[in-house]
């Protein structure tokens, strides 16, 4: 079968802090050949012999089956769906020394429903797209994406949890797998999609743990990014602050440390005066999917919805006053999670040092405007409701 050579799409910044991804000239002739995935021997079997335990976790348990695309010689290649297991990969692949590694998460849910659906699907190709050319990497086109995705969710689809609040996370990423130390970008590629039954990432409340020390992202940087790099840049202070039994840390801005940005897996909300505030995006933030969708199901309850730079000071100010009455994080893994206290450690210590004792902010309400969210989202997300946005796109099932 001849490859498809994918023309790169074009990015320009669009109103609604997304990226409008022009879509690559995908011709019906090129959308008609697009080659078919292979399915490798021992997917039914892999299948067959899966067992979810009852925890599930956030990414403990793997489903079977995985999918995975070559990029070379400047073509996608045939993609294949295999049973789950380890990769072949050179030790000096770019993506191993260089971090040069994107990914997206998504979830399928199967709540009530003999079919499964996807919520906003075309929002994280689009911010994968737009990852992926901040790397300049190739852009996975829209059509191979959703094959991927569409391939795994369907072959897993009696394993997809039933319970609310339960779903099948996905996890895109794309590599870069040719070995070499220059210091330019492999042109060699993988793409591949990796699937967990999951529960929400966070049981119950948070406690947050303000990071005043390291810093995640700086404007020009890759922070607005999906990339592996911000995450490994995140995590001394999150492990620091989870031994100090803390939920996760809280980012401030880079340049003064004054402003808040976001929790790495999760973006912030806080009800002040009735009103929802959220920082805008600064160019280090990552924009959250969930995160813009609160802002149109915030204005659809009848919320105010701001957003603004939010010194954290002022916040943490405003939770003493009592004009701050509660604050929520937001994102696919976690969905809508409320927050019970932002511990702030100051004085500046290194964040590594995980005996430093901070001072506590609670807000005085916990999980009243984040509980209506997440039942109002989860409900649309999950089809028990109408969903006048468009969101929710079925998967086609597969036959054969
Ligand atoms: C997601 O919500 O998809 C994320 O990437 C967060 C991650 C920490 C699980």
């Amino acid at each position: 079968m001849k490859p498809i050579a994918m023309p790169s799409p074009s990015i320009s910044r669009s109103t609604n802090n997304f990226v409008d991804v022009s879509r690559p000239r995908l011709t019906s002739d090129l959308l008609e050949n697009t080659p078919p995935y292979h399915v490798a021997a021992g997917v039914p079997e892999a299948l067959a012999a899966f067992r979810a335990p009852e925890r599930l976790g956030f990414g403990a348990v793997a489903a079977p089956v995985m999918y995975r695309v070559d990029w070379r010689d400047g073509a996608w290649q045939r993609g294949a769906l295999e049973p789950y297991g380890p990769i072949q990969i050179l030790p000096g692949a770019r993506a191993l020394q260089y971090a040069e590694l994107v990914f997206e998460g998504m979830k399928a849910y199967r709540v009530g429903h003999a079919t499964a659906n996807l919520f906003r699907p075309r929002d994280n190709w689009l911010r994968f797209a737009r990852s992926a050319q901040r790397l300049s990497m190739p852009v996975v086109p829209e059509s191979l994406f959703l094959q991927a995705i569409d391939a795994v969710v369907g072959t897993c689809l009696e394993i997809i949890p039933r319970e609310s609040g339960r779903a099948l996370y996905l996890r895109p990423f794309l590599f870069g797998t040719e070995a070499g130390y220059l210091l330019r970008n492999s042109t060699t590629f993988s793409f591949m999609v990796i699937a967990n039954p999951v529960e929400p990432y966070a049981a119950g409340p948070m406690r947050v743990a303000i990071e005043r020390g390291d810093v995640r992202a700086a404007v020009g940087g890759v922070g607005a990014a999906k990339t592996a790099a911000n995450y490994a840049a995140s995590l001394r202070a999150s492990t620091a602050a989870v031994l100090r039994g803390m939920t996760v840390a809280l980012w401030l801005d880079a340049r003064e440390q004054r402003f808040i940005q976001e929790l790495s897996g999760m973006n912030l909300f806080a009800v002040i005066d009735g009103a929802l505030h959220t920082p805008a995006l600064d160019g280090a933030i990552l924009p959250g999917i969930t995160r813009d969708s609160l802002l149109s199901l915030g204005r659809h309850l009848g919320y105010a919805v701001i957003e603004r730079s939010m010194p954290i000071d002022e916040l943490l100010a405003q939770i003493v006053s009592g004009e701050c009455s509660e604050v929520l994080a937001c994102g696919t893994a976690a969905t809508v999670s409320p927050i019970a206290v932002l511990e702030d450690a100051e004085p500046r210590t290194p964040s590594r040092d995980s005996n430093r004792v901070g001072r506590e902010y609670a807000p005085r309400q916990v999980d009243r405007v984040a509980a209506q969210l997440r039942e109002a989202l989860l409900a649309i997300q999950e089809r028990r409701a109408p969903d006048p946005f468009g969101w929710t796109r079925d998967v086609p099932v597969l036959t054969g």
